[in-house]
């Protein structure tokens, strides 16, 4: 049973107030609690009925602004509670609470009536822990609040922890849950498909409710855990926009609420549908993270915001070191030049090749393993295929080496082939209902990585390939969704804990692997972007965004994909032409380009390719490599949006000394003889002078070679009348002098 912290937490707030810098603050007189960080306040107290009450979440107040006591919203008539209409923090399902809960329950007696009132609560470095307890029994949550002080975002998670000798059910657990002050909002969010990730979805907040969720056991193709919501005419550059994103990687829920009086609230966690965690007594149930923030410079300050905390924040770091994440490696990877038929000759000619236009990394893909000729076999069995390596995989990785890059694999260690030794050895280890059909995808299984004896396997391969070869980055490959998530070993009532134990296993496996083998990087891959969310970036270093590497397409996805996610970990690499998906052709240096606005990688059969292809990715990675930290780690500008047809579309990062700064421009299809618009650029220092040098394109003749942040953001950088047709790509580097 948690005890109550009521005392040692006003002798620690004292102290923390004494020190003058506390990210929280509590006054005890109006019992109201303050984070304050970068430009944000947050603000909620304990109101007269003991509840703890949303007071304020926006632009940062003046130390000296006080709040008063929360005071719960009145009844707007019979049929609506006080407690549905007060904005609570965390709101259990009782007492007539008719919007969504953020926790409901079911006793073992039938009761499910959960009203939270505030308990005590924790000041900490860099936030605060209210504890809060059901009115009549010994249900606890403890609400975790931290704010970054840089950014304002702030990270909230609830533990809830069954204080009765009887289990209890959790049905519904939000990690938080937001509300904002009333306004006209337009909701952003990302959805898509296999191949069609990162579309950004806007529309106007209505009455009711929206629901974005993934079912599928993991973070989805179809929508992702971030939202965005705009007040009134907030645009790209200017205007309040309050943002979340959920740090969870099995399937989740995020609901944007608008009730009857017009309050909004945001509420996300474990999605509730199939949800049933059952609480022994004494046991906790720990929420994901859900982190928030708040922007007054519109979406793309949002976005600032976020590629920067991720950078800092959310990736790992090497064991030991201080340092932000380094900029990712150019890699090439074998994939659509080889698919399956991979060979130590055929691996080793592309390595030569590879290296000869300055790649980082050489990535051998799938095919490598067991009886892997295509999809319909081998998936478990983690062993080197003799008959394409005799020798092992030593040889190639030592060419590897030798041509002066290093060597990454793909894996895909939560799947199973039917068609594979470890099924046929253990059949029951993957998600199954017994007596059953066993649904595949892609001739797969997924096997249950909440089995300690699964988890053990996957664990166990992972080291052992790690440990033999001299391996320095992992592609992490997760190829199908859920279906039959039986886990027979349970008792019934018990199996549904699937939900949350495959993914934190997930997550134990991945921490494990970074400690034993700290110099290993990883890459979050599923089938393109299925598996993207705050939650696996804490052990990824980077993610494959999309299976779909046509450039033109990529164009949308990467923009759309830049709303949530930074640059620095978003994989894009340059494919052959016609592209298989659209068969579109385009020129290389516009392939080029596409990726460049990411992270770098080379993904065409490179055997093909022309002298003069080689040379042109030669230069271009050459240049790249020279700007890259400001591409994936500045501040981002999307100048022109390519989405709703445009035309033209363009990109602007400034590094945070704002001493560099890259543009890319794109022409879709030229029409009726339309000029490239004027790009006015953001973020320089308006007294600076800065040197313009082009990397691919022409600015008009008269450009002045160098000139002042003013000239470039206020007069505006014009494109040469060269710049026209379809599918051509500019880009151009300032560099201060
Ligand atoms: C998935 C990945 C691809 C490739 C294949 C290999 O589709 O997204 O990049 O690795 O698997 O089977």
């Amino acid at each position: 049973m948690l005890k109550t912290f009521s005392s040692v937490a006003a002798l620690f707030s004292a102290f923390v107030i004494a020190w003058g810098q506390p990210a929280a603050t509590f006054d005890p007189a109006s019992k109201v609690f303050r984070l304050d960080g970068g430009d944000v306040s947050y603000v909620f107290g304990v109101n007269s009925s003991g509840e703890l009450q949303q007071l304020y979440w926006g632009g940062r107040l003046a130390k000296t602004d006080q709040f008063p006591r929360a005071v719960p919203m009145g009844e707007w008539a019979s049929f609506d509670t006080p407690y549905t209409n007060t904005p609570q923090e965390y709101v259990g399902w009782g007492a007539g609470l008719f919007l969504e809960p953020a926790l409901k329950v079911t006793y073992a007696d039938g009761n499910r009536d959960l009203v939270l009132h505030y308990e005590s609560h924790t000041i900490t470095a860099d936030g605060l822990n209210v504890v809060l307890k059901d009115i009549k029994r010994p249900i606890y949550v403890t609400l975790h609040y931290a704010i970054d002080a840089e950014s304002g975002i702030l990270a909230r998670s609830a533990t809830i922890e069954n204080g009765l000798n009887q289990p209890v059910t959790v049905e519904q657990a939000a990690a938080a849950a937001w509300a904002l002050p009333p306004a006209h909002y337009t909701m952003n969010y990302l959805t898509g498909r296999w191949a069609g990730e990162w579309t950004l979805t806007q529309e106007a907040v209505h009455p009711g409710e929206r629901v974005i969720e993934s079912r599928r056991g993991s973070t989805g193709h179809q929508a992702n855990p971030w939202f965005a919501l705009q007040a009134g005419e907030a645009n790209e550059d200017q205007g309040e926009v309050w943002f979340g994103a959920l740090a969870w990687s099995g399937s989740w829920r995020i609901t944007v609420e608008q009730d009857q009086l017009d309050a909004v609230r945001i509420t996300g966690g474990f999605n509730p549908f199939d949800f049933g965690f059952v609480l022994h007594a004494g046991e906790r149930l720990q929420t994901p993270v859900f982190y928030g923030g708040y922007s007054a410079h519109g979406l793309g300050g949002v976005s600032r915001l976020l590629h920067r905390f991720e950078v800092e924040h959310v990736l790992p770091r090497r064991a030991g070191a201080n340092t932000v994440p380094k900029p990712r490696p150019v890699i090439y990877n074998s994939w659509e030049a080889t698919e399956f038929n991979v060979t130590e000759a055929g691996q080793m000619a592309l390595a030569e090749k590879a290296a000869a236009l300055g790649v980082d990394r050489f990535v051998m893909d799938d095919g490598w393993f067991g009886q892997r000729k295509d999809d319909h076999a081998g998936l478990g069995d983690w062993y080197v295929n003799q008959e394409k390596f005799p020798h092992g995989l030593k040889p190639l990785i030592d060419k590897v080496h030798a041509l002066g890059m290093d060597f990454g694999l793909w894996v895909e260690p939560e799947m199973v082939n039917p068609d594979s030794d470890l099924f046929r050895k253990h059949p029951d280890w993957v998600l199954h209902f017994v007596g059953r059909p066993e649904t595949q995808q892609r001739n797969q299984l997924v096997l249950n990585l909440a089995r300690p004896d699964v988890r053990a396997y996957v664990l166990g391969f992972l080291d052992k390939l790690l440990t033999e070869n001299d391996i320095a980055f992992l592609k992490w490959d997760y190829n199908r969704n859920w279906s039959e998530p039986g886990w027979e070993q349970l008792p019934a009532a018990e199996q549904k804990r699937v939900y949350v134990e495959y993914t934190h296993s997930l997550y134990g496996i991945l921490a494990e692997l970074r400690r034993r083998h700290p110099k290993v990087e990883l890459e979050s891959c599923s089938g393109g972007g299925g598996r993207v969310d705050l939650g696996i970036l804490k052990y990824v270093d980077e993610v494959w965004p999309s299976d779909n590497t046509d450039p033109f397409d990529r164009l949308t996805q990467q923009d759309g994909f830049s709303y949530a996610y930074t640059p620095q970990v978003m994989m894009a690499w340059v494919t052959d032409s016609p592209h298989w998906l659209n068969k579109r052709s385009t020129s290389l240096s516009y392939r080029m380009l596409s990726s460049m606005q990411g992270s770098l990688g080379i993904g065409a059969n490179i055997a093909k390719w022309s002298e003069d292809e080689a040379a042109t990715a030669k230069r271009l990675i050459a240049a790249y490599h020279q700007v890259q930290p400001t591409i994936v780690q500045g501040d981002l500008y999307r100048l022109i949006s390519p989405r709703n047809g445009s035309e033209f579309s363009a990109t602007q990062t400034v590094n945070r000394e704002k001493n560099q700064s890259v543009v890319f421009a794109f022409i879709h299809s030229t029409q009726e003889g339309r000029k490239f618009p004027l790009l006015k650029l953001k973020g320089l220092d308006p007294a600076a002078v800065y040197a313009l040098t082009p990397i691919e394109g022409k600015t008009r003749p008269e450009t002045p070679a160098t000139a002042s942040g003013a000239w470039w953001m206020n007069h505006g950088l014009e494109f040469d009348e060269s710049f026209a047709g379809d599918f051509q790509a500019a880009a151009f580097r300032l560099d201060r002098k």
